[in-house]
């Protein structure tokens, strides 16, 4: 019998509703095109390891379309070009790239599908150059990929975060507060914006448009002039004060990337002091990553790891699945990669949200 072609795949940074989603698509479209796939465990982790890594067959992946995480695991530590190893000097880092070169070729592979953002698309990219191909699919609930419209996980994490300012608002009239959720999205305010928008936030703060607090308890007494119990605010973790920096949280751990947070408590104590309303600070935090994905979620992961799987045996290596509506398209990585996308403070988006008096504090 002739030796099926074999295709890698992994998941790479932190995860988000969908994952499974795409893998199971990915190892059905290839088993139905005749060829084998082999999951890659804990992102490239999994290249350095082998032994971690298995032939994943149709009946592998039933079951897992409406699970969260992912079945092959993922981290956000892990890029083989600068790989952390803990000593007791603290953590250092080596670059082991070319055991992953020489493990892809040991597992006779014939390229990779990578899932991830725009770190882990960064390194495949690299092996790209090194002679390993790869397809990438975009994955993230910050929704930052450039080249793509939406990358799966954001409508699942948007849907999450409304659910939470739904069941704010009951809180927020009940008691007559101000209610300041924070959510997730980085440097970029795409899961702020849209959730803010469905889910009737009274004030948006975001990291493309830096707010001016006293703009912000404007807002506020202006509501509670005109007789209004309560107000809601929802903040990015990334959104900044006019003049400002970006709030982290406070011990970063060595060697690790310092982690975005606290500026909902910060907003929400300035509030309190300025305008006298009972104030709460909220952070949706890891919820926006977990359980379910949305039905949108599902139906782009499957789209998006069908048509990986399809550019990859046609050869179509080095580019990426984007949805540009209304179809999929493979755009170079080197574009996906170059910049992240931020929400375009002309857009209509923002028009809408200013037209209906949500307030972004500028
Ligand atoms: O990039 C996805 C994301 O959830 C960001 O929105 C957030 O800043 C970060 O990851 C949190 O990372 P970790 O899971 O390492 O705390």
């Amino acid at each position: 019998m002739k030796k099926k072609k074999r295709l890698g795949i992994l998941t790479g940074g932190g995860d988000c509703a969908g994952l499974n989603a795409v893998i199971r698509a990915a190892v059905r479209t290839a088993d139905s095109l005749g060829w084998e796939s082999v999951g890659i465990q804990e992102s490239f982790g999994g290249l350095l390891n082998i032994k971690r890594s298995r032939v994943l067959r149709p009946v592998d992946v039933r079951g897992i379309l409406h699970t969260g995480g992912t079945i092959l695991g993922t981290t956000n530590h892990g890029d083989p070009f600068n790989f952390p190893k803990r000593t007791s000097k603290g953590t250092e880092y080596a670059d082991r790239s070319g055991e992953v070169v020489r493990n892809f070729k040991k597992l006779g592979l014939e390229g990779l599908v990578i899932i991830g953002g725009d770190g882990t698309l960064k390194i495949g990219l690299r092996f790209q150059r090194l002679g390993i191909p790869v397809v990438g699919v975009p994955k993230t609930i910050d929704n930052d990929v450039a080249a793509t419209q939406i990358t799966f996980g954001f409508d699942t994490a948007v849907s999450i975060a409304t659910e939470a300012l739904d069941r704010l608002h009951t809180t927020a009239f009940s008691h007559r507060r101000v209610m300041v959720l924070e959510v997730m999205g980085r440097n970029v305010g795409w899961i702020a914006l849209h959730a803010g928008i469905a889910g009737g936030a009274d004030v948006i703060l975001i990291p493309e448009i830096p707010f001016d607090i006293d703009k912000v308890c404007a807002k506020i007494r202006d509501r509670a002039r005109r007789g209004r119990r309560f107000s809601i605010v929802v903040t990015s973790e990334g959104a900044v004060p006019k003049g400002g920096v970006q709030k982290f949280q406070a011990a970063a751990e060595a060697g690790r990337e310092a982690r975005l947070g606290g500026i909902g408590e910060i907003v929400s104590d300035r509030i309190c002091d300025v305008t006298g309303a009972e104030t709460r600070a909220i952070v949706l935090g890891h919820l926006q990553r977990g359980g379910r994905p949305t039905n949108f979620d599902r139906l782009l992961g499957t789209r998006f790891g069908s048509s990986a799987v399809r550019a990859a045996i046609e050869g179509k290596w080095g580019r990426m699945v984007a949805l540009r509506p209304p179809s999929i398209q493979l755009v170079p990585l080197e574009k996906a990669v170059a910049h992240i996308k931020r929400v375009p403070k002309g857009s209509d988006v923002v028009r809408a949200a200013r037209d209906l008096g949500i307030s972004f504090g500028d």
